[in-house]
């Protein structure tokens, strides 16, 4: 008896379970393994890097024009990072359309990748910190290009150079 239910368990390993839920498992636990991230380290990228924003003086006033409760856009920023870091597809949205009409320009992108590096060298292991940061970086530069595209397009002007105290901020 005992034969038999070896031979059955070597013949047909028990699938691992899913490390976290997503529409590609085995993806997402191959990018576990490797870079160290999982969705409480996110969970904790993304509240403490937004702590940041809302207390940066370029930054902060940005968002506090737009978002009056804070609680779902952070759930759904930890679900985009979930989906970009880890590709679980949590996350269904459209970004660049939210990104086209804001008064930003290249300083204030230059800020938002200081603080995300910032937090993620301070959440993250150095493999999952690149991983996360190498991803912001190729974001944000596509987000800055549309929105300097739909400008030009539109015939908008760009924001005003932020003046000196708060880029000292
Ligand atoms: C200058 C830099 C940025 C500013 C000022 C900014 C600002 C904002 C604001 C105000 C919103 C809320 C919009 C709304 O709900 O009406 C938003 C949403 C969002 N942002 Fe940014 N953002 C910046 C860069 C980025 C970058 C680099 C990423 C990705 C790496 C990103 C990803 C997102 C996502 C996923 C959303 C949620 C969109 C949705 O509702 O599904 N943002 N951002």
């Amino acid at each position: 008896m005992m034969q038999v239910l070896d031979t059955e368990s070597a013949a047909m390993p028990a699938p691992v379970p899913p490390p976290v839920s997503s529409a590609r498992p085995q993806m997402t636990a191959d990018l576990m393994a490797r870079t160290g991230l999982d969705e409480a380290m996110l969970e904790r990228l993304v509240h403490g890097f937004y702590d940041r924003v809302r207390a940066d003086a370029l930054l902060g006033p940005v968002f506090a024009e737009r978002i009056d409760d804070w609680g779902p856009h952070l759930e759904r920023m930890v679900e985009f990072w979930s989906s970009v870091a880890l590709m679980t597809g949590r996350y269904h949205g459209a970004p660049m359309p939210k990104h086209l009409p804001l008064p930003v320009a290249a300083e204030h992108f230059v800020r938002w990748l200081e603080l995300f590096r910032l937090t993620a060298g301070e959440v993250c292991p150095p493999a999952g910190a690149d991983w996360v940061i190498e991803r912001a970086e190729r974001i944000a530069t596509s987000i800055h290009m549309n929105i300097e595209t739909a400008r030009d397009r539109d015939g908008r002007a760009a924001p005003p150079t932020p003046s000196e105290p708060e880029r000292l901020s």
